[in-house]
């Protein structure tokens, strides 16, 4: 049933585009394998862990990260035990992040459920985030897998770097563009960039080949993260809150383009409704109507197109496979995506 709900949110097809089911349908075999060892890693004996445990088995996200780690180790050869270990860890220390993140961002909901935080308090989404960081790594350990646990150690450091970095800039007030990037490529493209290499390492032992992957998949992360910022400003449920950036003060791309483009007088205007720490539901969606209106979201959506494009380009310099075309499909899609 969630599969379905799902599918229909990020279904394109309408448009005659595939839907993720079906550009993930080559991997589909490893995808089932890796959700069996994902629930095998989050198993204890913890009664009150295993209890949130469980709950959190029943949101599915995309998978979009195992996704990658599976397609990126089928450019160059069969998935392999390797390319297991990465997906799992990767989804793991994912599924970290985004409980620390909505303790952070004070998130009430995640995967169209009520989140951990909100539920079960933010000392619960601490521990339990701890718990699957830990995991995460510990399975690279449990397999001797030294090369994935450095690439994925080091992706980690700079997820944490990126959230500090952007928490700091809440209360500067002064995000730059440039600024803008640096936050989304340590807390989101460093992720995704280990996605693609990890899944390379897994089946290639060329180290050009691990450099290419990575620089394909920071620019995956980036348009991914852009899509995600644009899905604050829009009107669609997204299975988490929109407008929480706005409230929580986070300066993305769409509102520094516009900001950029206003009048002095607008500008000191938003800045100030910005920087309110409890906004009221009109100044939020006069923030959101002054950002569509001065092409910050047009701007955002025309760069991210450029960070896939870059992709595509770096990932035609592979040879043509079936296996290339899919991994193409999914970078379109990540930019198309509803959710
Ligand atoms: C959300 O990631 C966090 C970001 C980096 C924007 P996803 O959109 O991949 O989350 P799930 O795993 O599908 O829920
Ligand atoms: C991505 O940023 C967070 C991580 C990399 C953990 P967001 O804060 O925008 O992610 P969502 O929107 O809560 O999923
Ligand atoms: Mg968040
Ligand atoms: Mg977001």
């Amino acid at each position: 049933m969630i599969e379905t709900q799902l599918d229909q949110a990020t279904s394109f097809k309408r448009r005659g585009r595939k839907t993720l089911a079906e550009i993930t349908d080559p991997v589909s075999g490893p995808l089932k394998d890796f959700r069996s060892f994902y629930k095998q890693a989050l198993r204890t004996d913890v009664f009150f862990l295993d209890k949130i445990v469980q709950y959190l088995l029943r949101q599915k996200g995309k998978e979009i990260r195992p996704t990658l780690v599976f397609m990126s180790a089928r450019l160059f050869g069969e998935v392999s035990d390797r390319s297991y270990v990465a997906a799992t860890m990767i989804e793991l220390l994912h599924t970290a992040t985004l409980i620390h993140d909505d303790v952070v961002d004070e998130a009430d909901t995640r995967r169209g459920f009520l989140s951990i935080n909100k539920i079960w308090r933010n000392k619960a989404g601490v521990l339990l985030g701890d718990f699957l960081l830990s995991k995460g790594l510990l399975i690279a350990l449990d397999n001797d897998e030294f090369k994935l646990l450095k690439v994925l150690s080091k992706a980690v450091k700079s997820m944490s770097e990126g959230e500090l970095r952007q928490f700091k800039a809440a209360s500067l007030f002064n995000m730059t563009e440039e600024y803008y990037f640096k936050v989304i490529s340590e807390k989101t493209a460093s992720l995704i960039a280990a996605c693609c290499e990890c899944g390379a390492i897994s089946t290639s032992d060329d180290p050009e080949i691990h450099q290419k992957m990575h620089d394909i998949g920071m620019c995956v992360g980036t348009a991914f993260q852009i899509r995600d910022d644009l899905f604050d400003y829009g009107i669609d449920d997204v299975g988490k809150p929109r407008r929480n950036d706005i409230k929580e003060r986070k300066v993305t791309l769409p509102l520094i383009k516009a900001l950029e483009n206003a009048s002095f007088v607008e500008r000191t205007r938003i800045r100030y409704l910005m920087r309110k720490r409890k906004k009221k539901d009109k100044e939020i969606e006069d923030i959101v109507t002054f950002v569509h209106e001065k092409g910050g979201i047009g701007y955002a959506r025309s760069i991210m197109e450029e960070y896939a494009e870059n992709a595509i380009e770096k990932l035609s310099t592979l040879p043509p496979s079936e296996d290339r075309k899919a991994f193409k499909d999914l970078i379109q899609f990540i930019v198309k995506r509803k959710r």
